[in-house]
C-alpha cells in the first residue's frame, strides 16, 4: 500500500496549493460531505466549523509530510482514530470523507487534477485511513 516517490511528490505539491486557501478548502470539503452524506451533519452539531476546518487541514498536512515515513505517525493516527470512535464516527464514514476530500481537491486543482493526481491522493488517503481505523479493532 506504500506510495511511490512520484505519488508522494504529487500529493505534497497539490497539498501545498491548498494551504493558502485552507479555510475555503475545508469549508468546501464539509459542504460536500454534508451534501453527499447528510447523515454525517449531526455529528458536528456543536462544532466550531472554521476551527474544525483548520484542525483537519493541519492534521492532513502532518500526514502528507510523513508519507515517506508513515511509521513515524502511527501513534498520532491511532489516537486520532480512538477519538473518532468517541465522536460516534463509523468506519464506513471514512469512505464518504474520502469522496468529499478528493472532490474538493479536484475542484481546487481544476485541469491539473489528472488521473495520476487522483490515484496518488486516493492511495494516500487509503493509507492514512487504514492506520486511523486500526484504532477501531
Ligand atoms: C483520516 C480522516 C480524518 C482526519 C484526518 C480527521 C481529522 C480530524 C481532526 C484533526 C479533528 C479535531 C479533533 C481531534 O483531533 O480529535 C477531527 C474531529 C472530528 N471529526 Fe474527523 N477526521 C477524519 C475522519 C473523519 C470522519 C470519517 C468523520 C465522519 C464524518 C469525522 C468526523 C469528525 C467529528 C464529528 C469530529 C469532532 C468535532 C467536534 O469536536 O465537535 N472525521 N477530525
Amino acid at each position: 500500500m506504500a506510495l511511490t516517490d512520484q505519488q508522494r511528490q504529487i500529493v505534497a505539491e497539490s497539498f501545498s496549493r491548498l494551504i493558502p486557501i485552507s479555510e475555503h478548502a475545508a469549508a468546501m470539503f464539509y459542504d460536500r460531505l454534508w451534501e453527499i452524506a447528510p447523515e454525517t451533519r449531526p455529528l458536528f452539531h456543536a462544532t466550531d466549523m472554521p476551527q474544525q476546518g483548520m484542525k483537519l487541514m493541519q492534521t492532513l498536512g502532518i500526514a502528507v509530510r510523513a508519507l515517506h515515513d508513515i511509521d513515524s505517525i502511527v501513534p498520532v493516527l491511532h489516537d486520532l482514530g480512538a477519538r473518532h470512535i468517541r465522536y460516534g464516527v463509523t468506519v464506513d464514514q471514512f469512505a464518504l470523507v474520502k469522496d468529499a476530500l478528493l472532490w474538493m481537491i479536484a475542484q481546487t486543482l481544476g485541469e491539473d487534477y489528472t488521473p495520476e493526481v487522483h490515484e496518488a491522493w486516493s492511495d494516500a488517503f487509503d493509507l492514512i485511513t487504514s492506520i486511523t481505523v486500526s484504532a477501531y479493532e
